[in-house]
Order: C-alpha cells, then sequence, then structure tokens
C-alpha cells in the first residue's frame, strides 16, 4: 500500500492495543455467565435463595444485570470526557495514561472471587467502561491524525478490526474448555492487563499526533519531526503545508467547546451526521447478536455446544469481512459500503422475521442460522467500521475533540439502550422484535442515502468546506 512503511504500521498496532480493551471487554461476559452466577450466589451474595438455581435467583439476576450494564454506563463517562483528556494530555498522552483505567480495572475483576465481592467485579467493570469509552475516541482520533490522506479510511478501519478479532478472542477463551470455569474466569478478565502493558512498552517509541503538537500546542519543530517519523521521509512540506492553512483557520476559530458545537450553524450537519451513523450503528441491532447469539441460535434448533460453535464461525465472519472492507473503503469509499451493509442488514433481518415462522420444516433452522451469521457479516461490511473514524472526518482539528465527544457519548447511550431493552422486549414480542430493527435500519439508509456525502481522498479542508458551501 503506498504510503505505509514500517513506522507508521508500528504506530497503527501500538495505538490499536486500547481497541482490544474494547472488544475484549465487550464479549468476556457472554460466554462465563453460569459459572459466574454460580459464584454470585454462593459466595459473593451468600445468604440468597440456595433453593433456586443461580440463574433463576432475582438478586443474582439482578446483579448481573448491573455488572453487565454498569460497562455501557462507564463507556458513556469515557465518551464524556473525551475531548478532554484529548486537548490536554494529546492523543497518544491520553491513550498511554488511560491505562492506569485498565491495570485498575484488571485488578478489581481478577482479585473479586479471592475476596468474594461482587462490589469488586461491578467497580471493575465500571472502570473498564470509562476506559473503552476513552479509547473509542482517543484512538480513531490518532489513527486519522496520523495517517496519509489516502489510507486515513483503511487506517481508521483497523480500529474496528482489532475490536472483532478480541470479541472473537473472548469468546474463545471463555468457552468452558478453555477459561469458562470456576477456577478460570478470575484469569479470563485479568487478561486485559496484557494489551496495556505492551501499549505501556511501545507506544511511547511513537511520536504524538502532528496535528495535535502543531495545531494544539504550535510545537512547529516537534510536529515536523513527528511527521518525519510516521512518514520515513524528510520530504513532509506538502503535509506541513496543509496543517498550516488549517493552523491559519485555527486562530480565528480557536478551541470548539460543547456550547459551540451545538450553536454553530456551519457545524449543524456534520454533527448530525456523526450522532445519526453512531446511533445507527447500535440501533442496527448488532449486539442483541453479538451479546445473545448463543440463546438466539438455541432457540432456532441447535443444542449449546453447537450454539457456541455457531457463535464462534459468526465471530470469524465478522473478522473476515472487516479485513475484506479495510482493503475496499478507500476504493469503494464510505458511503457505499454504509449503504450495502444496512441495505444487506435490513434484508437479513426481515428474512429472519420470516423464516423463523416456518422452523418446524427441516432445513428452516439452518437457514435462520446463516442469516444471523450474514447479519453480522452485513455489518461488518461498513455499519462495524466507519462510525468510529467517519467522526474524525467531518470535523477539523477545532472541534474534533468536542465532536468526537459527543459521538462517543451517544454510542455507548445507544449500545446500552439496545442491551437493556431486547431481552424484555423479546419476552413481549417474540421474534418480531426484529421488525423494529428492520425499520431502523430503513430510516438509516434513507438518511445516509441523501444526507451523507463521500469523504474518500479528501482532506479535512476539502471535507469541512463542503459543509460551508451547503449553507
Ligand atoms: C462495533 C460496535 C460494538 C459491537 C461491535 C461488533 O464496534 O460499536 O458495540 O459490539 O462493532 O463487531
Amino acid at each position: 500500500m503506498a504510503g505505509m512503511n514500517v513506522r507508521l504500521a508500528f504506530a497503527i498496532i501500538s495505538a490499536s492495543w486500547s481497541a482490544f480493551q474494547h472488544g475484549y471487554n465487550t464479549g468476556v461476559m457472554n460466554a462465563p455467565q453460569d459459572v459466574m452466577s454460580n459464584w454470585l450466589q454462593k459466595e459473593a451474595l451468600s445468604g440468597t435463595n440456595l433453593t433456586l438455581a443461580a440463574k433463576d435467583d432475582p438478586v443474582v439476576t439482578n446483579v448481573w444485570s448491573l455488572t453487565v450494564a454498569i460497562y455501557c454506563v462507564g463507556g458513556m463517562i469515557g465518551g464524556v470526557i473525551t475531548g478532554v483528556v484529548a486537548d490536554r494530555f494529546g492523543r497518544k498522552g491520553g491513550l498511554l495514561l488511560n491505562n492506569v483505567l485498565v491495570f485498575l480495572a484488571a485488578a478489581l475483576e481478577g482479585l473479586s472471587k479471592t475476596a468474594k465481592s461482587s462490589e469488586m467485579l461491578i467497580l471493575g467493570r465500571l472502570i473498564i467502561g470509562i476506559n473503552n469509552g476513552l479509547n473509542a475516541g482517543l484512538t480513531p482520533m490518532y489513527l486519522a491524525e496520523i495517517s496519509p490522506v489516502s489510507l486515513r479510511g483503511s487506517i481508521g478501519t483497523v480500529y474496528q478490526l482489532v475490536i472483532t478479532i478480541t470479541i472473537l478472542l473472548s469468546q474463545g477463551l471463555g468457552l468452558s474448555s478453555v477459561l469458562g470455569t470456576t477456577n478460570g474466569w478470575p484469569w479470563l478478565l485479568a487478561v486485559t492487563v496484557l494489551p496495556a502493558v505492551i501499549q505501556c512498552f511501545t507506544l511511547p517509541l511513537c511520536p504524538e499526533s502532528p496535528k495535535y503538537l502543531l495545531l494544539n500546542r504550535g510545537a512547529e519543530l516537534k510536529a515536523q519531526r513527528a511527521l518525519n517519523w510516521l512518514r520515513g521521509d524528510v520530504a513532509v512540506h506538502g503535509e506541513m503545508e496543509e496543517m498550516h492553512q488549517e493552523a491559519e483557520k485555527n486562530k480565528i476559530s480557536k478551541k470548539v467547546t460543547l456550547r459551540e458545537l451545538f450553536g454553530n450553524r456551519q457545524l449543524r450537519q456534520p454533527l448530525l451526521i456523526a450522532m445519526v451513523v453512531m446511533v445507527a450503528q447500535q440501533l442496527s441491532g448488532i449486539n442483541a447478536v453479538i451479546f445473545f447469539s448463543t440463546d438466539i441460535f438455541n432457540n432456532a434448533g441447535l443444542d449449546t455446544t453447537q450454539s457456541q460453535f455457531a457463535t464462534l464461525g459468526m465471530g470469524a465472519m465478522n473478522v473476515i469481512m472487516t479485513v475484506i472492507s479495510l482493503l475496499l473503503v478507500e476504493r469503494a469509499g464510505r458511503k457505499t459500503l454504509l449503504l450495502v451493509g444496512f441495505g444487506g442488514m435490513m434484508v437479513c433481518t426481515i428474512g429472519l422475521c420470516i423464516a423463523i415462522q416456518y422452523t418446524a420444516i427441516s432445513w428452516v433452522p439452518y437457514l435462520c442460522i446463516a442469516l444471523v451469521i450474514l447479519f453480522v457479516t452485513m455489518f461488518a461490511v461498513g455499519p462495524g467500521s466507519i462510525p468510529w473514524f467517519l467522526v474524525t472526518e467531518l470535523f477539523n482539528q477545532a472541534a474534533r475533540p468536542a465532536a468526537s465527544s459527543v459521538a462517543v457519548t451517544i454510542n455507548w447511550t445507544a449500545n446500552f439502550v439496545v442491551a437493556q431493552s431486547f431481552l424484555p422486549l423479546s419476552l413481549v414480542l417474540g421474534t418480531y422484535v426484529f421488525l423494529i430493527f428492520a425499520g431502523l435500519q430503513f430510516i438509516f439508509i434513507l438518511f445516509i442515502a441523501f444526507k451523507i456525502p463521500e469523504t474518500k481522498n479528501k482532506t479535512i479542508e476539502e471535507i469541512t468546506a463542503m459543509f460551508r458551501q451547503q449553507l
């Protein structure tokens, strides 16, 4: 790939250990639910109703739901403070500092069993959630700001690629034959410390974002050195010149606060797009499948082991398609991939609603399983990866941190809403619950088709100018 070199690749990999936290902790609570519920009932919450199976004990269920949900609340908090952290400590600086939260969370979660404390487990999940909210803002920002224009989409996709790989890893390690056991689960949760240790050794070797150095800190020489390092080249005049032009504009409109973000007419359109793509990513229903796939496959007629393996197959397709999307995004463009992805998801969703009525026919359960896997595959075409970096492309340096804050917070809030409402809603609506997702997907397709401009191969200056001209 033109523009790629060993150092840039090293910086991308070093920053992407943060995406490990996001994917791993999204998937990790899925497989060991039974063993952890038993522990909660017998040790951490002893005194609760031992005549019931742990799964049916209301106290255990409440504590379990809280453990899962508080992670998203942490994500929202992390999203809210992303802008301040990115401006104050820098992108690389913020990412490095964020590892403190991982050490704390891993210790709390990993030692909760020894301490017989459900509070430690819950607090650990909250802290790792905050860490993940920050990662979801800071990493795409760092990746976008160190990328050459022609690779910005592909490099931005790396964030989602690592998420998909680590969701798969957590599902694999969580199997009852690996770490999803009575003694294994504290280790399963503590594994999250490893990427933080690796990042603490590798990221300090990489430079801070050159754009941050020049545009936020006014450190001309440092910015040039950072760019030399990242491009493996001394001839970086063109890019320095572009940054200078942006710096000139930034003098006029200094750092954008949240209030200005919502009040400024020029930013209204990109802000609306950023918010809608984030809501669309979550309300597409992806995590209803990522979190509850084993259950869904069970209902379609597979036994538990088969369902766990079908879940792994689904995770693998998620990874494979994200790789393909990384290769396609600079050619096909963001808009096309979003439309194909959401369109495909809608077809699968409607297909699933119909097929599930006929599961008495012998081959139909297999069709349902294929449709669920295809649904995730279509998500990976574009809706999975593009929202993360599209937000960084729509705003200039002055508005990017505040806009990322808003977008990331909205993403985690929508994630929380789906995670909390899917099971209660499916109790009421049965499989028709998927029709809600199909309806929403249709609205998002219309929005993307009519409101989102193509940003591939354009500089940030060109993109923001497009919105100014529309006024
Ligand atoms: C995106 C979503 C995340 C989801 C994942 C699945 O990163 O933000 O919530 O679990 O994709 O691949």
